[in-house]
């Protein structure tokens, strides 16, 4: 039998219009009571604010004039921004984004104190403004060494691949900062699958560049992952050997092989990637 708190926490909202998208949300977001009652919520994709109408809606986009997440414009290039919002100077667009991402994360609670939390959010780019995709959150100073503690793409832009430009953007960040970071725990199911393949492709990637030995300390710090994920990776890529008494990293001809698949598949749809020289930004 479920508690009172469980059962109030059933998704409460059945669709949300943002930008020119209709969605429909995953999960319980703790959005105003009056706002659950109505069969459409519209969002002003610019500030986030919410409402309950169309009219009301209507007149706000009159009236609003953001045109970009409220931060720096911290890297851009042909196909992406990036802006940096920090929750303590943008409490209530970081707060909207947070009740926004809320409605698709299942196991993270929301926290209305924003404060801590710098806010990573990438864009597309057009006539009309820079239009969000999806962002990663960070913690100002974590203590525990997370490079992301939130991680979205917004349903309508899933599954073509801006959650791995997400992703290596955030680990550009702990290069940049001469870190090694790693996601916040726990992952959800979408969170763990996406971090396994980012995770393989360049622990991968920097296997077939180097040349001689390599340890598991070196990858890690050239990729600013931590060695547990690292040593998870090499694990789950069967590319550890014990040969002569001693560990070996060696990768299996079925690695080679599916990394073969992969780079042609890439060819064909075209890679997208975050080029580190345009990241105009110091820890
Ligand atoms: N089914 C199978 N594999 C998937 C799926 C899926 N639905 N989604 C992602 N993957 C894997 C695939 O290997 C995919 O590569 P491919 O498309 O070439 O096969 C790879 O991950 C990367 O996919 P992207 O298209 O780059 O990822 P996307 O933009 O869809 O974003 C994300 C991934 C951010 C996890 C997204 O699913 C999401 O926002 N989910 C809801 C929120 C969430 O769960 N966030 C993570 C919580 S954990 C945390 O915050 C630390
Ligand atoms: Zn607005």
């Amino acid at each position: 039998s479920k508690s009172t708190n469980e059962i109030s926490k059933v998704r409460n909202l059945s669709q949300i219009q943002i930008g020119q998208h209709l969605v429909e949300p995953w999960y319980f977001s703790p959005y105003p009571v009056e706002f659950t009652e109505e069969d459409t919520i519209y969002i002003c994709e610019f500030c986030l604010s919410f409402f309950a109408t169309e009219r009301v809606f209507a007149r706000h986009r009159q009236k609003c004039t953001l045109l970009h997440p409220p931060g720096n414009e911290i890297y851009r290039d042909d196909a992406a921004s990036f802006f940096e919002v920090d929750g303590r100077r943008q409490r209530t667009w970081a707060r909207n984004l947070s009740l926004l991402s809320k409605l698709f994360l299942d196991h993270k609670t929301v926290y209305s104190d924003v404060d801590p939390f710098l806010f990573y959010c990438m864009c597309t780019r057009d006539a009309f403004g820079c239009h969000l995709v999806g962002y990663f959150s960070k913690e100002k100073g974590s203590p525990d060494g997370y490079n992301v503690a939130c991680i979205l793409t917004l349903p309508q832009y899933q599954r073509s691949g801006y959650g791995r430009l997400l992703i290596e953007f955030s680990y550009t960040l702990s290069k940049r900062e001469g870190k090694q970071g790693s996601p916040e725990k726990p992952l959800s199911d979408l969170g763990l699958l996406s971090y396994r393949a980012y995770w393989q492709e360049t622990v991968v990637d920097a296997l077939l560049e180097t040349k001689g030995e390599v340890t598991v300390d070196e990858l890690a710090q050239r990729m600013a992952m931590t060695p547990a994920d690292v040593l998870h990776t090499l694990l789950s890529l069967n590319a550890l050997k014990f040969y002569k008494g001693q560990h070996v990293i060696c990768l299996t001809d079925a690695v080679i092989a599916q990394k073969e698949k992969q780079k042609e598949k890439q060819r064909v749809k075209g890679k997208r990637c975050i080029f580190p020289e345009k990241l105009i930004w110091k820890p």
